[in-house]
């Protein structure tokens, strides 16, 4: 369902992704954990067409990017690391705007949107302007929005930040159910105790290059490493050093 080609991003003489190579089934959940800079919003950003590669191809379903890029985009669904809302539209007004552009027919809207709406608590500020939510109410509005479409292919980059441990259950339990459904489920994310327990399977990314993808088992298995995916994220993105490092406090 999703797929990357030699995938390579490029900004000026920074390699962002280098030469990626990943293929994620229906139905499966992949978690994409590497640190900071490590080129995973570029990788996302590749794969739902804002980013164009350097060389490489991203492909949705059958749909190359560069090629079909709307065929790609109208069966993919985007939860990007900030919620992108407009501000002065109601979360109700928001919440068409996108069935509108994904073409989700108005009876379809009437029906899913308040159901959406009411799963992520946010029916009574339907009609309220998006500017009065707090961060944690945008990303449960696009978190809705998203599912609007019923998309084959979903990412999300750092779902669970800035939301409250009851929204963040919630989001981890869409998940599985999306994934039960054969949603491809691509997420970054720093919880690596939500990766370990969710994902299929894991890719670790480093200065664009993935230096490590299997599931939790085969990953420890090869870093001959017993203990916690923690230990295991630390041992091969070396971080061990940090420890070296706190010695100097
Ligand atoms: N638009 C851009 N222009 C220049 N450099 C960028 C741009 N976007 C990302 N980068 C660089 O690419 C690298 C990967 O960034 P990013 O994909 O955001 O990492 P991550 O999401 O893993 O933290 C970083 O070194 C970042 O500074
Ligand atoms: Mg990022």
């Amino acid at each position: 369902m999703i797929k990357a080609v030699n995938l390579t991003r490029k900004f000026g003489s920074l390699t962002a992704v280098d030469n990626l190579n990943i293929e994620i089934p229906p139905g499966e959940i992949f978690a994409f954990l590497g640190p900071n800079g490590a080129g995973k919003t570029t990788t996302v950003k590749l794969f739902t067409g804002i980013l164009q590669p350097t060389a490489g191809s991203a492909v949705i379903g059958n749909f190359d990017l560069r090629k079909n890029p709307i065929e790609a985009k109208s069966i993919t669904g985007f939860v990007s690391d900030q919620p992108y809302v407009y501000p002065h539209l109601t979360g109700f007004e928001f919440m068409r705007l996108v069935g509108d552009i994904y073409k989700v027919g108005i009876d379809e809207q009437k029906q899913r949107i308040p159901e959406l709406l009411s799963m992520f608590e946010l029916s009574p500020w339907a009609g309220e302007m998006i500017e009065a939510y707090s961060h944690g109410m945008k990303q449960k509005l696009v978190l809705a929005s998203v599912l609007l479409h019923q998309p084959k292919v979903i990412f999300l980059d750092e779902p669970l930040v800035g939301l409250d441990p009851k929204s963040a259950k919630m989001v981890k339990e869409i998940i599985t159910r999306l994934s039960a459904k054969g949603v491809a489920v691509f997420m970054c994310t720093h919880v690596l105790e939500i990766a370990e327990r969710l994902a299929h399977r894991i890719g670790i990314i480093q200065n664009g290059r993935i230096i490590a993808l299997g599931t939790v088992e085969e990953l420890k298995k090869r870093a001959r490493q017993e203990g916690t995916l923690e230990e295991l994220f630390l041992h091969l993105t070396g971080g061990s050093r940090y420890s070296e490092l706190l010695e100097l406090l």
